[in-house]
């Protein structure tokens, strides 16, 4: 199974439990765009799947429809199947709009789409998902999913239920917010010195630590709370071999713009 690497550190466990084998397609830094010459030097005979993820937690990266098409082609031409994980996909910023894969020719009947209200409501607790595509792929998981949680937060679904039936307007408004949020963490990363390297959608933004002296992410973050009174993330163990990547940082700015700004102060205060 080729799956975008870095990536969201549930993706390892269950492909194991599925006893997959997880191929990692690394996305590059500073774009963390798909490269189709490394995407077809992965596929063999043994490839069946392959896991998109847009937008991309941990980057920030929203794959675009170019690369969208370089993944639909080599599902396509390999008659592999795609499960895409868009939970992210009202939170696309700057006027970017999310693409799912299934919409693209010949995609739909050979890709599964997986959503959550999780992010765009921010009931990341409640886990309330969904999934779709055609028949036999639903028809699989829900046999999966029969006999591991069968039934999850079952009053919640009326509320996601409601909340789906919002006006677009209503999903525009979340995502300003978000966007707001952003534009008020990413300048004071820049401002403090960081490599912001991508916060096109989602929850996140990574940056590059390298040009603050930092040689590992782990020493950064581990640093980071008693420094500056500010937790990041280190992007190593989303990776299966992060060399090259050492200090890829996540900061995540699904905050209060209040609790952001004193995010911005601190951190500018400790690194400029
Ligand atoms: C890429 C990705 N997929 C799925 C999930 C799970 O979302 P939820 O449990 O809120 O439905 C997350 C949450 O962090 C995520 O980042």
């Amino acid at each position: 199974m080729i799956v975008f690497e870095p990536y969201f550190d549930v993706y390892p466990a269950a492909i194991e439990l599925a006893q997959g084998v997880l191929v990692p397609l690394r996305l590059e830094a500073p774009e963390f765009r798909v490269d189709e010459a490394k995407l077809r030097s992965l596929v063999t005979e043994r490839t069946k799947l392959i896991l998109v993820n847009t937008p991309h937690n941990p980057t920030g990266h929203l794959v675009t429809v170019p690369e969208l098409g370089i993944i639909a082609q080599v599902a396509i031409e390999h008659d592999l199947t795609v499960i895409t994980d868009e939970v992210y996909e009202h939170l696309a910023f700057d006027g970017r709009e999310h693409t799912p894969i299934a919409s693209l020719p010949g995609m739909f009947e050979r890709t599964l789409t997986i959503s959550s209200s999780g992010k765009t409501f921010s009931t990341t607790g409640w886990k309330i998902g969904w999934f779709s595509g055609p028949e036999h792929l639903v028809e699989a998981v829900g046999t999966v999913k029969q006999f591991l949680t069968f039934a999850n937060g079952h009053p919640f679904q009326y509320g996601i239920a409601a909340g789906l039936q919002l006006p677009d307007s209503e999903f525009h408004a979340i995502r300003d917010r978000l966007w707001r949020q952003r534009d008020v963490l990413v300048p004071a990363l820049e401002h403090a010195g960081f490599e912001v390297l991508a916060a096109d959608a989602g929850y996140f933004v990574s940056v590059d630590v390298a040009p603050l002296g930092y040689d590992n992410s782990y020493d950064f973050c581990r640093e980071l709370p008693a420094k500056a009174g500010v937790a990041a993330i280190p992007m190593i163990p989303f990776y299966t071999d992060a060399s090259g990547a050492e200090t890829l940082v996540r900061f995540a700015f699904c905050k209060r713009v209040e609790v952001l700004e004193e995010a911005a102060t601190r951190l500018e205060r400790a690194f400029r």
